[in-house]
């Protein structure tokens, strides 16, 4: 009996524990079973990965995060020569999968140029976008100014690479592109399929209301020296899509271009291009037709710059940009590629930008609008321009060297600085230009005022002389009277004693 109960006893512990066995056994060379999943451990993986891929899309697509300005851009200036690095930005800004400025322009930013409002004063200046690839994915960093080109008639590479340098230890670039450009038709077509079917918007070639699409011409290198059909074509050709036409006479890389900044051709060049706008019928796209701008470069002296203002006084022109890039190399440059030839741009630009600025402005009257343009990276630096007399600003190294958040962050910038002055960037900005800008209207009126008071004067003397001389003729002739009265009187009396 005990032998019986031992023995069953003993086959129930073993199948009890071959009940508990269960997985099996570990083996050598075997794997362990995959752990099982249940759907609250597999929901959960899915809403953290869901949510960190959520936040670091709005992270990314948020231009003003620090990935962009510390990560991503210094990458791409250390891995990729200056002009790869460029082209890959443009391809990336016309993905549609770049970042935005996410945030409305504040109020204080808001600025009038050619009574049109602008959002906010920062541009983007031309050269970025020299194709109009990008143009959607620039005006959504929160420019309100995109510049496009230079656009040459025909299709040509530029000179050829290395053309592009940075000079990282002094914030700039040099640059010898030599306006490589698709050419005119390429890139209208580009413009052209960019507007809607129908369109009901904002009336602006920009597609967008408080903003503005500008396109820069440029001239083929094969072109003469002083001809200026390039620019009456180029004018006839983006008239139509554009709200601002700039004539680029200043790039130091295309031969002879400089010279149509002298006085006789730049007469002609002006008569043309103005000629060829006032011939467009108004853009079926903003009702009106587009402002011209003449950009130039910081290295005229004062009497270059005031023959200039004179001419464009003389003529049509709506706005000039200041500057281009500069052949000046300043002593402060310290990187070896200060001797490359080529325009130098950023910071080093900025004075003799500011100087030009303040030159043209003290001789073009407050009805022409400047634009300032030339080592632009800070908000201080968009001020200064404004206190000097530019209505819009524009950047492109900066740009380059910040990356995608450059445009806010100096927007912010300007906000703060207008904060604590207390006042709009419009009220800067007519301050300076009703102090700085050449009096014209008012001059002859003062002329006119004070001639026609010494006139009053002199004409009021005459007649006190002439009331004078008639007084003292009355006077005459009333003792003449008297004494004749008195005469016939006296003859009377003698006449009546003598009868
Ligand atoms: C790489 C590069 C290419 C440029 N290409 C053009 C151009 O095609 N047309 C033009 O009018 N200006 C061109 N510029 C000049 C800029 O538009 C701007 O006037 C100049 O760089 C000064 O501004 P910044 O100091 O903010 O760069 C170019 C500038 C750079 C750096």
């Amino acid at each position: 009996m005990s032998l019986y109960r031992q023995s069953v006893s003993r086959t129930i512990v073993r199948s009890s524990l071959r009940d508990l066995r269960i997985t099996p056994a570990r083996r050598l060379f075997t794997k362990s079973a995959p752990p099982t999943r249940t759907p609250i451990r597999t929901s959960v993986y899915a809403t953290v990965i869901a949510v960190s891929a959520g936040l670091f899309a709005v992270y990314y697509f948020d231009a003003r995060s620090a990935l962009h300005r510390y990560i991503f851009t210094p990458i791409l200036r250390f891995a990729l020569d200056a002009e790869t690095g460029h082209k890959f930005a443009v391809k990336v800004l016309r993905s549609g999968l770049a970042p935005k400025d996410p945030v409305l322009d504040d109020a204080r930013l808001n600025c009038q140029i050619w009574g049109q409002e602008a959002s906010n004063p920062v541009g983007l200046a031309a050269g970025f976008d020299k194709d109009g690839e990008a143009i959607d994915g620039l005006f959504e960093l929160g420019f309100s100014w995109v510049e496009i080109g230079s656009v040459t008639p025909k299709p040509q590479p530029g000179n050829p690479r290395p053309r592009v340098f940075h000079l990282p230890e002094d914030s700039s670039l040099i640059n010898r592109y030599g306006f490589p450009s698709q050419g005119h038709a390429s890139v209208l077509s580009r413009i052209r399929s960019r507007i809607p079917p129908f369109t009901s918007g904002p009336n602006r070639a920009s597609l967008r209301e408080g903003c503005l699409l500008a396109v820069n011409l440029g001239k083929n290198k094969e072109s003469p020296a002083d001809s200026i059909d390039d620019f009456v074509t180029g004018v006839r050709t983006f008239g139509p899509y554009s709200d601002v036409l700039v004539v680029n006479v200043s790039s130091p890389n295309t031969p002879g271009l400089r010279g149509l900044q002298n006085r006789d051709v730049l007469e002609r060049l002006l008569d043309g291009v103005t000629k060829a706008r006032d011939e467009l019928s108004p853009s079926v796209l903003t009702f009106r037709k587009p402002k011209l701008v003449l950009k130039f470069a910081p290295d005229l002296n004062e009497s270059e710059l005031a023959d200039i203002a004179d001419v464009i006084r003389n003529s049509s022109i709506d706005g000039v940009i200041v500057s281009n890039t500069t052949v000046q190399r300043p002593k402060s440059l310290v990187n070896p590629n200060k001797s490359e030839m080529g325009g130098l741009s950023g910071p080093p630009v900025k004075p003799l930008s500011l100087k030009a600025l303040r030159i043209l402005r003290g001789h073009l009257p407050a009805s022409i609008p400047l634009i300032g343009c030339g080592g632009i990276s800070t908000g201080a630096d968009a001020l200064e321009f404004a206190k000097a007399g530019a209505s819009m600003v524009q950047v492109y190294t900066g740009f380059g060297y910040d990356g995608v958040g450059a445009c806010r962050r100096i927007k912010d910038q300007v906000v703060d600085e207008l904060t604590r002055e207390g006042k709009t960037w419009s009220e800067v900005v007519n301050e300076a230009v009703d102090k700085l800008s050449l009096k014209e209207a008012e001059k002859p009126t003062e002329i006119d005022q004070t001639s026609a008071i010494s006139l009053l004067i002199a004409e009021a003397h005459e007649l006190k002389t002439m009331l004078d001389k008639l007084g003292d003729k009355m006077g005459e002739q009333d003792a003449i009277s008297i004494g004749k009265e008195n005469g016939l009187a006296a003859a009377a009396e003698a006449a009546a004693d003598t009868t």
